[in-house]
């Protein structure tokens, strides 16, 4: 499988996409949009992949948010166009099937940081900068930024980071919330892939479910997110992953979950 501005490979059950304009500091084209959603309906119909990590190819930047380049030849309507786009391919990012994690190499700005707050796990290296700086280039931020970054670190912060257009190290970021680990820029995709590794260990329609309960109930009040897990948690009574780990158990071995 190949896309134009994505490499991807799968190994040990962990899918590595590489956003892969490191020229332009891996900001977001049309056709990075487009082999994106291409990429992620290949990963989704492929049954040995159980999570997803996504980094930005070189060390320079994770990605630089919107293509500026391409967006000065654009036209009032086709700025709206791609604004649509760009919000279902991260609403498809949100909601994939798999887990994904998201290994922010270096600057993740606008655009950039959407796509990985999109992501349910982010990972940041020592080095990474990060920030939503649309209102310094007089627009806002239109990839789900003002609604998904106060979801995960508080208005407040939100409102701070988001009206400032502030630029933030990756410590701030893991103090805040943003991120939940930094590593050394070397150690990144590395650890990246161990958590998803780890994460690959619990049986895939779990995860699934877990994820689709959290994501779903975080939307909602208390009650009707009650309901939801209760859901969720019906579509693992019936498959064979779940009499396969309480028989695991009963043999003190590891379980060999099949996604069944
Ligand atoms: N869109 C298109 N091209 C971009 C880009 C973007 N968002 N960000 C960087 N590039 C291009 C530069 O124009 C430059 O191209 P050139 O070699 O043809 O001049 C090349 O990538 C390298 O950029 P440069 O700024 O020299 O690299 P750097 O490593 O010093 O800095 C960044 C990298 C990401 C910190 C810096 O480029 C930057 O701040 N970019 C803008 C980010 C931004 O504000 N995004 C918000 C969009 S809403």
């Amino acid at each position: 499988m190949s896309w134009e501005t994505i490499l991807y490979d799968l190994s040990d059950g962990v899918v590595t996409l590489t956003l892969n304009r490191p020229n332009a500091r891996n900001a977001i084209s049309r056709q990075l949009l487009t082999d994106l959603e291409s990429v992620l309906e290949a990963v989704s119909a492929t049954p040995e992949a159980r999570t997803m990590v996504i980094i930005g190819a070189g060390d320079k930047a994770f990605c630089a948010g919107a293509d500026l380049k391409e967006r000065a030849g654009m036209t009032p309507e086709e700025v709206a166009d791609f604004l649509q786009t760009i919000n279902r391919v991260y609403t498809a990012i949100q909601n994939f099937r798999l887990p994904v994690i998201a290994a922010v190499n270096s600057a993740a700005f606008g655009g950039g940081l959407e796509m990985a707050m999109s992501a349910d796990i982010r990972l940041a290296a020592e080095s990474a900068v990060m920030g939503l700086t649309e209102t310094r280039l007089a627009i806002i931020p239109g990839a789900g930024g003002t609604q998904r970054l106060p979801r995960l670190v508080g208005m407040a912060k939100a409102k701070e980071l988001i009206l400032t257009g502030r630029r933030i190290d990756a410590r701030t970021a893991m103090a805040i919330g943003l991120v939940n680990y930094v590593h050394p820029l070397d150690d990144l995709l590395d650890e990246s892939r161990k958590l998803a590794r780890e994460i690959s260990e619990g049986g895939p329609i779990a995860v699934q479910q877990a994820k689709v309960a959290i994501n779903r109930g975080m939307e909602t009040d208390l009650q009707s997110g009650l309901a939801i897990e209760s859901e969720s948690y019906a579509k693992t009574i019936p498959t064979e992953d779940r009499l396969e780990g309480l028989k695991a158990f009963r043999e003190k071995r590891k379980p060999v979950y099949k996604g069944k």
